[in-house]
């Protein structure tokens, strides 16, 4: 009996664009980045609170395909998003009610025009008709831009549970375009950058310094420096997955969502009311801390970390986090479990040993974690700064 193993190797090509005005007569940018073979049709998603926004976004993209040989607009498709959508299967049902009515094949595109939850959405829906049709996002939010954007995953919640369905899928390609930074509410458009500081985080030092150098002008939301952060956190992002050696996460590390396993969690038992973005600061906050206080980050780092997503206004606590189940734990330590289950096999957290190094540990010490969290509740009730640095002194 013979037994034989072939191994199947696929090479995609990660196209990441940054643009203004990309439907704008004038801007060739996409009329150069699809592949057409003279007639590919194009299902374009637009997200209602975008096309609000810019409303003459859909008659701009009408004529941008009238005036683009080779391409053939078949329908745009104005439908919901924010984290609703993700919990609503609607706009997933009309992602294939569309593409099965409009013939779309596997040689077509599928646009997606939102924030992340919508793309996460239609991305699914456009990676699961006829197993696959090309996808080409463009973010309109920070958070997706900087982070989820150029990110390999789709999904929706199911189960209560966030992301559990989805799919790992390249887009064909992924087209950042400025001009849908600047639309967003300010508190949104501020948020996002907290994957900034995450990523600077676990990979790249100097990006932190930078982030801390303007941080005044972040907080103000000067356009050239959000842009300039978005960017560089995008090509940070696409590099780790790109050179990263595990772009499906088919092991069990995941540095990309450092402070994540309490993010996930709080967004639950929050009802999402807790956005992805504030959630993943308070837990960054968490998994600072304990590095810290399990002797792998410097204490000073520690407090560069916290200072920073204060001065960004992002929050550095959330009463979520204490919780309690019938047994007297404190909710968000399921997150753990959570998880660890979705990758499956052993737990493994990126913590921090410097800034922009992390480290994988395997276990969290939950008695250490509660200790963690009762610092980060004083430090954020506490507004002056040398009071704040006291409590990390003598903790
Ligand atoms: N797939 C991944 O790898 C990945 C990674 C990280 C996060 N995510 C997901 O991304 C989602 C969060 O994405 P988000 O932060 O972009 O939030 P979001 O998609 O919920 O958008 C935030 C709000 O901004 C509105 N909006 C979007 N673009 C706008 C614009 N240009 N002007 C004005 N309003 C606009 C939306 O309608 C929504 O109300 C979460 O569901 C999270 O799980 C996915
Ligand atoms: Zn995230």
């Amino acid at each position: 009996m013979e037994e034989r193993n072939f191994k199947i190797t696929l090479e995609y090509e990660h196209r990441i664009r940054f643009t203004r005005d990309v439907f704008a007569e004038g801007n060739r940018m996409l009329a150069r980045l699809l592949q057409t073979n003279g007639h590919a049709k194009v299902l374009v998603f637009l997200e209602q609170a975008v096309a609000a926004e810019f409303p003459q976004l859909e008659s701009q993209i009408h004529e941008y395909f009238e005036s683009t040989p080779g391409l053939q607009l078949k329908r745009v498709v104005v439908a919901p998003g924010a984290e609703e959508c993700k919990r609503d299967e609607a706009v997933l049902h009309s992602v294939w009610d569309a593409v099965n009515e409009e013939k779309i094949d596997r040689h077509s595109y599928v646009f997606a025009i939102g924030g992340g939850a919508f793309l996460d959405v239609i991305g699914f829906g456009a990676a699961t008709a006829h197993r696959g049709i090309r996808l080409v996002r463009f973010p309109t939010t920070t958070l997706s831009q900087d982070d989820s954007g150029v990110g390999v995953k789709n999904g929706i919640n199911a189960f209560g549970k966030k992301n559990w369905l989805g799919s790992f899928t390249v887009p064909y390609a992924v087209v950042n375009d400025f001009a849908f930074l600047h639309s967003q509410p300010a508190g949104i458009r501020r948020d996002g950058l907290v994957e900034a500081v995450k990523v600077a985080l676990v990979r790249d030092g100097a990006f932190f310094e930078w982030l801390e150098d303007n941080a005044g002008l972040l907080k103000k939301l000067k356009p050239h420096a959000l842009e300039e952060a978005v960017e560089r956190s995008a090509i940070l992002h696409a590099e780790h997955i790109a050179f990263g050696g595990d772009p499906y996460e088919l092991g069990s590390s995941r540095p990309l969502d450092f402070g994540h396993w309490a993010a996930h969690k709080l967004e639950q038992l929050t009802g999402f009311a807790l956005s992805h973005a504030q959630a993943v600061s308070v837990g960054i906050a968490l998994d600072s801390i304990y590095s810290w206080k399990t002797g792998r980050l410097q204490r000073e780092d520690a407090q560069r970390i916290l200072k920073i997503l204060s001065e960004l206004d992002l929050p550095l606590y959330h009463e979520g986090l204490e919780i309690e189940k019938e047994d007297g734990n404190l909710a968000v330590f399921d997150g753990l479990e959570e998880f660890r289950e979705h990758l499956g096999g052993e737990l493994t957290v990126l913590l921090l040993k410097g800034v922009g190094e992390g480290e994988d540990v395997h276990f969290m010490d939950t008695c250490l974690l509660k200790h963690c969290i009762g610092l980060m509740k004083a430090y954020a009730n506490e507004k002056s700064e040398s009071l704040r640095a006291q409590l990390f002194l003598t903790d």
